[in-house]
C-alpha cells in the first residue's frame, strides 16, 4: 500500500466513537485508522480515554503505530498538555486533524426554544475547542514551517438546518479555518475544512434515534432519501479519504478551502 503519510506524526482529535453498533464507524475513527495505514504515527485523543484506546488498539491491530491521550477540548489546560505529550512522545506534529463536533446530545434547538446552557456548552465544544486546539499546535508547526490542519465543518453550515448552534458554529468554523490558513501560509501550514454531509455514522444515525425514540432503520432510510448520489449516505470512509487528500502531499498547494463531502447535497443550493 501506498505511505502516503510516512513517518508523520498525526493527532486526530475526537478520534473516539459515539456508541452504537458496529460496522458502521464514526468520522474520526475512520480518519485516525486510514491516516495509520499510510504509514502515520497517530495520536488517538478524547475526552474519554477508553474511546480513544479502543481506536488506538484498531489502529494496533491492523499492525500500525498508534498511542491515546484523554484530553477535553473545552479545557485550554487539558489541550495544553496533550500538545506537550504529543512532542515528549514524538519530538514533532505534522498533522492536526480536528473532529470533534456535538449537536442532539447538546440540546441544540431551533432560533425560539434555544437555550443560553446549550449554546455556550455547543459553542465551547464545537468552536472553541478546535480555536484552542489549534493555537497550541501551531507554535510547533510553524517552528518547522510545515503542517496541515483539517477541521471538521457539515454541510449544515451551507444547507437548510433545524438547530441554531450546530448551524452558527459549524458556520463560524469555515471562516475561522480560512484565516488560519492566509496566516500561517508564510509557515508552509496549510488549513482547510470538511463539510461532510449525510453520513451513517453512529454519531448522526444512533444518536438521532435514541434521542427520539425510533428506530436505526427508520434514521438512516430518511437520511439515505435525502441524498442526490445514488440515494445513499456516505460513511465515515469518505470524509477519511478527503482528510488523507487534504494532509497528504497530493494537496501541497491547496490551502483555505472548505471541501463538500456530501453526495451532491451542495448542489441543490448552487
Ligand atoms: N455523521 C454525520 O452525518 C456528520 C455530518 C456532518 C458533520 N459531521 C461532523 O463529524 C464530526 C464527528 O464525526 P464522528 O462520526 O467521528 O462522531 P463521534 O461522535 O463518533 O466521535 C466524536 C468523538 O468526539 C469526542 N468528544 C466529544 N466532545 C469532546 C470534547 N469536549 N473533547 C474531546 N473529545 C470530545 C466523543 O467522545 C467522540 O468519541 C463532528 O464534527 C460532526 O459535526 C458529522
Amino acid at each position: 500500500m501506498a505511505e502516503r503519510l510516512k513517518d508523520r506524526v498525526a493527532i486526530v482529535v475526537g478520534a473516539g466513537q459515539s456508541p452504537g453498533p458496529t460496522p458502521a464507524i464514526g468520522n474520526g475513527r475512520a480518519t485516525a485508522m486510514l491516516f495509520a495505514r499510510e504509514g502515520a504515527k497517530v495520536l488517538s485523543v478524547d475526552r474519554e480515554l477508553d474511546l480513544a484506546e479502543e481506536t488506538a488498539e484498531l489502529i494496533q491491530g491492523e499492525g500500525n503505530a498508534a498511542s491515546a491521550a484523554a484530553c477535553d477540548i473545552t479545557e485550554e489546560a487539558q489541550i495544553e498538555a496533550m500538545v506537550k505529550l504529543a512532542m515528549e512522545r514524538h519530538g514533532r506534529i505534522d498533522i492536526l486533524h480536528n473532529n470533534v463536533g456535538i449537536s442532539v446530545d447538546g440540546n441544540d434547538a431551533s432560533p425560539t426554544e434555544i437555550t443560553t446552557e446549550a449554546f455556550d456548552l455547543i459553542t465551547a465544544v464545537n468552536l472553541r475547542g478546535m480555536v484552542m486546539t489549534v493555537k497550541h499546535v501551531l507554535p510547533v508547526m510553524r517552528e518547522r514551517l510545515a503542517g496541515a490542519i483539517v477541521n471538521i465543518s457539515s454541510m449544515a453550515a451551507w444547507n437548510n438546518y433545524p438547530w441554531v448552534t450546530y448551524k452558527a458554529t459549524k458556520s463560524a468554523m469555515i471562516a475561522w479555518t480560512q484565516q488560519v490558513a492566509i496566516q500561517n501560509a508564510e509557515f508552509g501550514i496549510r488549513a482547510n475544512v470538511i463539510l461532510p454531509g449525510l453520513m451513517d455514522t453512529p454519531m448522526a444515525v444512533d444518536t438521532r434515534a435514541r434521542a427520539f425514540e425510533r428506530s436505526r432503520e427508520e434514521i438512516a432510510a430518511e437520511r439515505d432519501a435525502r441524498v442526490p448520489l445514488r440515494g445513499k449516505m456516505g460513511t465515515g470512509w469518505d470524509v477519511a479519504n478527503a482528510a488523507l487528500f487534504l494532509v497528504s502531499d497530493d494537496s501541497q498547494f491547496i490551502t483555505g478551502v472548505a471541501l463538500p463531502v456530501d453526495g451532491g447535497s451542495s448542489c441543490r443550493t448552487g
